[in-house]
């Protein structure tokens, strides 16, 4: 039986992940800051080093799957901790992961980007080469200099995406593959507080993919249990959008 580890369990996409991942036969081990298996704050890298060994024992060392699902929106408290959960607590915890990935039958991994990613592909802010080179201190100080963190969110799906596709490339012959899914706009907590945020709140709201409406956590995880199943045993380096169209609404002539 597959073991699959599963951050940001407690709440939207994660949960809804979880809940298909065991009904398709995996062992779950939730990661999250409150209420699940290995409770773990991957903000830091003391807490990733946690969640990362709690799993390695729970999983007796070898482990078939890995969901980075946690992650913050605009409303988080600050850019910077925007910046060390979205971009830091999924590498991390990846590289990390990766020795007992590697022992794992079929092993995966899952990311969920954003397609707010793509608000970056024109322009590339500069913090964006800041994450990709591993320096977390410095992305994190320009993060609150500017102060913006909707730039922050779209600057670590951004990173986020590179890092996985690279490393996609550059660890292939261990048999452990590593895809992305980026969701549009997701009836979660997250989405709910964006969407009440008084800064933000407007454009969330008027933001309506072409299908006509806002997609559900379990549609997101429709894609990521196809993604950790054996039926994606050649899909590797990929992106899924899972937006109801948002990305070819934004970028119809470039993908
Ligand atoms: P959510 O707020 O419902 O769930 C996020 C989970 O991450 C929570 O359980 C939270 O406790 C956990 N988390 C946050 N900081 C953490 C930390 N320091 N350590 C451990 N766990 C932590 O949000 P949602 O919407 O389910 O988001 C899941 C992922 O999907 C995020 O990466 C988000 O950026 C991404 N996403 C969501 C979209 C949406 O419209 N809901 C759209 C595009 C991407």
């Amino acid at each position: 039986m597959s073991v699959t580890a599963v951050t940001g369990s407690a709440s939207g996409i994660g949960a809804a992940v979880c809940e298909k991942l065991r009904a398709a036969g995996h062992t779950v081990i939730g990661i999250d800051r409150h209420q699940a298996e290995v409770n773990a704050d991957l903000s830091s890298p003391e807490g990733r080093a946690n969640a990362a060994e709690q799993v390695i024992k729970l999983a007796n060392g070898k482990l078939d799957g890995l969901v980075c699902c946690a992650g913050l929106g605009v409303t988080a408290p600050s850019s910077s901790l925007v910046v060390s959960v979205n971009y830091f607590g999924s590498t991390e915890l990846i590289e990390l992961l990766q020795p007992a990935l590697a022992k794992g039958e079929q092993p995966a991994i899952t990311v969920i980007g954003s397609v707010a990613a793509s608000q970056q592909v024109a322009d590339p802010h500069p913090i964006i080469e800041l994450m990709l080179n591993n320096d977390e201190p410095a992305a994190r100080a320009l993060a609150d200099e500017l102060g913006q963190p909707q730039i922050a969110y779209s600057a670590s799906k951004y990173a986020l995406t590179v890092h996985c596709r690279r490393l996609a490339v550059k660890t292939g012959s261990t048999g452990v593959r590593i895809n992305l899914v980026a969701p549009g706009a997701i009836e979660t907590p997250l989405h709910e507080a964006s969407k009440q945020d008084p800064r933000f709140g407007e454009a969330v709201r008027n933001f309506v993919a072409p299908i006509g409406r806002n997609g559900q956590p379990s549609e997101i995880a429709d894609a990521v249990s196809f993604l950790q199943s054996a039926q994606a045993s050649f899909v590797h380096g990929s992106i899924i959008y899972v937006d109801g169209g948002m990305d070819a609404m934004m970028r119809s002539g470039k993908f």
